[in-house]
């Protein structure tokens, strides 16, 4: 999970990290308000999940809480990058030395976690990462070993940070990796990081991505889902546990295997063209052991998406035999419409794999209305885009 800037600025304040005082605002009148709290110039910030918000005109100064209300009025409404800004955070408005770039990242290709630093902060890092890499140093930081002292001065050794604020920056070092391990992040990132003149290092912006997998040990992370910004659908097959994401086409997906679904949804979209661009509505992992239950969550959130016009059901069976997941759909379906659901969307199964010839012949068998059997995955993939798009067509 991503999070927005306040919410990573919480964190950072609960680790020691030294940023600026402030507090997020759905309304000018709150900014107003919060900028009079501080008594001071305030920035007004944009809080979307997206980057580039100071470019786009997202990040704005105001000298007073007049300023602030004028200032947070722009920009709340704002839409940056197909984000739609819904909240601001006013915060202190720092003087600035200079500007700073430093972040650890699980570096999955590397199978290590890495720090990057640079004394080229502030807006302008991606194109300094692009023309002058060597500007942007990269450190590997071992899982167990974690961020020293040492390590710490080999990062900011590896930048050339001035030596005035090599040990300040070497210790925010350390503090935010300890954000990195508490909080179980993927990514804990500050730019910029920045010198005031009077000596002091800030955090004056912070990104931090949560791992979810560690959701089970980080009970408080809950509370920073955003509810009212993310897909009703999401939630919902969030609640039953399934691996969903929605995405924008007609055709709904479900799969086992986070590959097969991906492959999936490149073979749906290809043969979709040739039906006036039929696309995938969703990927949808049922994972290994699809058990009716699960198959029945997963054509529940599917079927119930209103922009589904027809199914495919790709089940490659291993452990679970294709007979299981044959029973498993016919029950799944039994269990929805035991329980009121309106079944009427076209539903394409292709099943291979460990006893496919048995799970073919039960499908077969049970002659259902809506269930259609096609053996390749092409074949399947052809079948249910021209299915959504003559159903889509007849509305
Ligand atoms: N509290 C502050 N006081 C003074 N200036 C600030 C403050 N916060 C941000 N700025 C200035 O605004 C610039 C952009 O802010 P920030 O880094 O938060 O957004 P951004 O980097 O444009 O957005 P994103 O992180 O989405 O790319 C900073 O580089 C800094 O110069
Ligand atoms: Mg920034």
């Amino acid at each position: 999970m991503d999070l927005y800037e306040y919410q990573a600025k919480e964190l950072f304040t609960k680790h020691s990290v030294p940023t600026t005082p402030g507090s997020v605002c759905t309304t000018a009148d709150e900014a107003a308000q919060v900028a009079t709290t501080i008594g001071k110039p305030v920035v007004v910030k944009a809080q979307v999940k997206t980057g580039g918000r100071g470019k786009a005109g997202g990040v704005k100064l105001a000298d007073d809480p007049q300023d602030a209300r004028t200032k947070a009025d722009a920009i709340l409404g704002m839409d940056i990058k197909g984000h739609i800004v819904h909240r601001v955070l006013v915060a202190e408005a720092s003087d600035i030395a200079d500007e700073y770039y430093v972040s650890f990242l699980l570096d999955r290709a590397n199978r290590t976690f890495l720090a990057m630093a640079s004394v080229a902060g502030g807006v302008d890092i991606e194109e300094v990462a692009a023309t002058r890499p060597q500007d942007l140093a990269k450190v590997r930081v071992d899982a167990l070993e974690g961020v020293s002292v040492q390590k710490a001065q080999e990062i900011v050794a590896a930048a050339k940070f001035p030596e005035a604020v090599a040990d300040q920056v070497a210790n925010m070092l350390q503090k935010l990796w300890q954000v990195m391990v508490a909080e179980d992040a993927t990514l804990v990132e500050v730019n910029p990081l920045v010198l005031t003149p009077d000596g002091k290092i800030l955090a004056l912006d912070g990104k931090v991505t949560l791992d979810d997998n560690a959701e089970y040990r980080q009970s408080d992370h809950a509370a920073m889902v955003d509810i009212a910004n993310t897909d009703p659908i999401e939630l919902r097959a969030k609640e039953f546990d399934l691996n969903y994401v929605k995405l924008d086409g007609d055709v709904g997906i479900i799969g086992n295997g986070a590959g097969l679904v991906m492959s999936t949804l490149d073979v749906v979209a290809y043969a979709g063209e040739e039906f006036g661009g039929v696309r995938p509505a969703n990927f949808l992992d049922i994972g290994g052991g699809a058990s009716a239950t699960v198959m029945a969550n997963g054509l529940d959130i599917v079927l119930n998406d209103p922009d589904v016009q027809a199914v495919l059901v790709n089940v490659f069976g291993g452990i679970t035999a294709c007979d299981a997941v044959a029973n498993g759909i016919l029950q799944a379906l039994q269990m929805l419409a035991d329980n009121g659901a309106v079944l009427d969307k076209p539903i394409v199964c292709r099943i291979d794999g460990n006893n496919a010839v048995e799970g073919r012949r039960i499908l077969t068998q049970a002659q259902h209305p809506l269930i259609e059997i096609v053996d390749t995955m092409d074949g399947a993939a052809r079948r249910v885009a021209e299915l959504a798009a003559a159903r889509k067509a007849g509305k």
